[in-house]
Formats: structure tokens, C-alpha cells, sequence
């Protein structure tokens, strides 16, 4: 079950706020579910993001999705960082955290990208002693997201699904479910994604993201988060909604955002979706 605090959130379809379109977004108010911001955007910043994330949370309700804890990283944490986002958090009333299943460098160099972890005991080892450390600073409930990767790890003793498993059990951890990066994993990498999908216990996922990607002319998907959703996801995510019940949604768009107008459309559409799973079971 869900904590009483979690369940209490907003189901539906959520947006991501990007600078390119805050300004029009909050001006007309469309009717989303809710929007998930980024805290690196606004700590320790005042001025036009302030003015942004007040008029944000007068209206909707705030989900906050990190890009630098990165849970497989060897590095102590910052704890100014840890301070000021707790900080943070607590401001925004989001009653989860989430941030990626990754490592963003080693050795103090700090790679600014997402790296896929091994999935191997060592590094369980390590990502449920960083997740844990993590929670108890923040005092929050927390979440980490599955990533897309692109090298091959066939000879790791795990697979990402049972890799995520492990973890959501040995750190009692939530997941934030990217549907996108189960999709463009199983087709870079030749797996089933309802299988996937199929081993997470749904009572840990507190969220899902949906986005596009771009395929290669020699068939590579890249999660770009800067395309529509293809058909592939929309299915996917109807196939977790029904299997894991009403959660959060967001529609991730980062690069090459289009009007908004078109963005609240693929809102629409995913509302539509939405519906639908959760009519098959009894749910919405
Ligand atoms: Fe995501």
C-alpha cells in the first residue's frame, strides 16, 4: 500500500514546467493534473524563477524530479546540497522525491550525464547504502527512476528489472517508472517490456513519465525527450496503468518543445488513455 500522504496526491496527467513555455503556461492555466519541476532549476536562485515557482505552486500542485543525486554514484553526497533541497522539498509540499538509478561520474568528476550502473551485487550494495543515506537526509519519501542505457551488460549476474527489484526491497524504496525508457530499452536491446513491467510490484510505483524519442536510421532509439510519443509508449503506458492502478502521470518534453497547444494535445490524448486503463479495471 501506499503511504496516506502519497495516495493523497493528484492522479492524472501532469506537465513538465520548462522555461520555454512557463510564461504562457502560467498565464493560461490549463487544466493539468499537476506539474513536476526540477529543484536544480530553482535553489538557491531568486528573480524570474522565483516569481515562476510562486505562481506555479499558487495554482498547481508540484511533484519535484532531481537530475544529480544519481543513486549509483560512489561520491559522498553534498551535504549543503542535501540541506537545501530538504529545504526545498519541504517548501513545495511534494510528498515524493525522485531521481535517477544511475552513476554520474567517479573520482570527483562529475560527467553531467546519466550513466548506466552494472547490475551487479557491488553496485546494489552501493545504491541501497546511497538511496537509504539519501531518504534519511531528506526526511521524504523517495523514489528512484529506471534509466535508459545504451551499452550492452550481458554479462551482469542481473537484468534491470530484477536489479530494480532488489533494490525496491532491500532499500524499501518507490519507484518513479519511466514507461519511455522501458520502451526504448526493450527494443534497443531485444526484451519483452510488459515482462518487464510485469516484475515490478505495483504497490512501489508512486509515478510514471511518459516521453518521445528519436530513432536512428540504423534502428537505435535515443531518449531525446524531444519527439511526440509514439504509439508503442501510449501502449505501454495503458498496459502499467492497468497492472499498477491510478498513479501520476508526466508528459516529459525537454528538448525541441513545440507551442502549447500541442503539448496540452498530447495531454489530451494521454487523458484519454488513461481513462480507458483504468475503466478495464474498475479504477477510475
Ligand atoms: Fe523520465
Amino acid at each position: 500500500m501506499l503511504s496516506a500522504v502519497t495516495a493523497s496526491f493528484p492522479n492524472g496527467i501532469g506537465l513538465g514546467l520548462r522555461f520555454d513555455m512557463a510564461r504562457r503556461f502560467l498565464d493560461e492555466q490549463p487544466d493539468v493534473a499537476f506539474v513536476e519541476i526540477h529543484p536544480e532549476n530553482y535553489l538557491r536562485r531568486g528573480g524570474l524563477y522565483r516569481e515562476l515557482l510562486d505562481r506555479t505552486l499558487q495554482r498547481y500542485p508540484v511533484l519535484t524530479h532531481g537530475l544529480t543525486m544519481c543513486f549509483g554514484h560512489s561520491s559522498p553526497f553534498d551535504r549543503d546540497y542535501l540541506h537545501d533541497l530538504k529545504r526545498f522539498l519541504r517548501e513545495v509540499r511534494t510528498p515524493w522525491h525522485s531521481d535517477h538509478l544511475c552513476f554520474g561520474g567517479a573520482g570527483g568528476v562529475f560527467a553531467h550525464d546519466l550513466l548506466p550502473i552494472p547490475f551487479t551485487e557491488e553496485a546494489l550494495t552501493t545504491v541501497v547504502q546511497r538511496f537509504t543515506e539519501a531518504r534519511d537526509a531528506l526526511d521524504v519519501e523517495l523514489a528512484f527512476e529506471n534509466v535508459s542505457y545504451y551499452a550492452a551488460q550481458s554479462d551482469d549476474p542481473l537484468d534491470e528489472a530484477r536489479f530494480c527489484v532488489e533494490v525496491l526491497e532491500r532499500a524499501d524504496a518507490k519507484i518513479m517508472l519511466d514507461v519511455n525508457n522501458v520502451f526504448v530499452n526493450s527494443r534497443n536491446f531485444g526484451f519483452d517490456p510488459r515482462a518487464w513491467i510485469d516484475l515490478i510490484p505495483p504497490q512501489r510505483v508512486v509515478q510514471m513519465h511518459v516521453a518521445g524519442h528519436l530513432v536512428r536510421a540504423d534502428g537505435l532509439r535515443i531518449d531525446t525527450h524531444g519527439e511526440p510519443i509514439p504509439d508503442g509508449v501510449y501502449d505501454l503506458l495503458e498496459y502499467t496503468l492497468r497492472r499498477v492502478g491510478p498513479r501520476p502521470v508526466l508528459l516529459e518534453r525537454d528538448n525541441n518543445i513545440p507551442t502549447l497547444e500541442e503539448l496540452l494535445a498530447e495531454v489530451r490524448r494521454l487523458e484519454a488513455v488513461y481513462e480507458r486503463a483504468l475503466e478495464t479495471t474498475g479504477a477510475a
